[in-house]
């Protein structure tokens, strides 16, 4: 009885670890073959030089960790990136990771606002902190 206990105490213990973003070393090469999965909507260049080929539904990804949250010119951010941006977030990689695992209950943490969403509907249930990483690497 006693030995079951201490196994899902283990269990538990390294459920914990997974789940947190930053649990493990971040991988910035795991994190580069990952980012195939976000290329349908985002690109990632630096004016003409493209380092990431990728679609414009969602904004360019260049230098975002250190840059001012939905701060890309001309691209249309929903209500939730507005009320983010007007409150003065800074992209950390931290923080894209904890968004791009689920980006409603990011914007509904950082706002305040219960009902705020996010436009992206996409989310990366593994990885993120490795994709966190591989984007503070393409920044000048
Ligand atoms: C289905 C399309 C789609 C996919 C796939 C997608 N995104 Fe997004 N992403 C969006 C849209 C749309 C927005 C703008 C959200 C809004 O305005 O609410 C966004 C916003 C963002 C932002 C905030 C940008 C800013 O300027 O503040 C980051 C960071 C981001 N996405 C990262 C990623 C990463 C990394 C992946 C892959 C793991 C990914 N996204 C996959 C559509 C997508």
């Amino acid at each position: 009885m006693k030995a079951t206990h201490v196994l899902t105490a283990l269990g538990l213990a390294a459920a914990a670890a997974l789940a947190g973003p930053a649990a493990q070393a971040a991988d910035a090469a795991a994190g580069k073959k990952l980012f195939a999965r976000c290329k349908s909507c985002h690109m990632i260049a630096n004016g003409d030089d493209v380092i990431f080929k990728g679609g414009k539904t969602g904004p360019n990804l260049y230098g975002i960790v250190g840059r001012p949250v939905g701060a890309e010119e001309g691209f249309r951010y929903g209500k939730g990136f507005e009320e983010a941006r007007e409150a003065g977030l800074v992209w950390t990689e931290e923080d894209v990771a904890a968004y791009i695992t689920d980006p409603t209950a990011w914007i509904r943490e950082k706002t305040g606002d219960p009902r705020a969403r996010s436009n992206m509907s996409f989310k990366l249930r593994r990885g993120a902190d490795d994709v966190a990483a591989y984007l503070a690497s393409v920044a000048e």
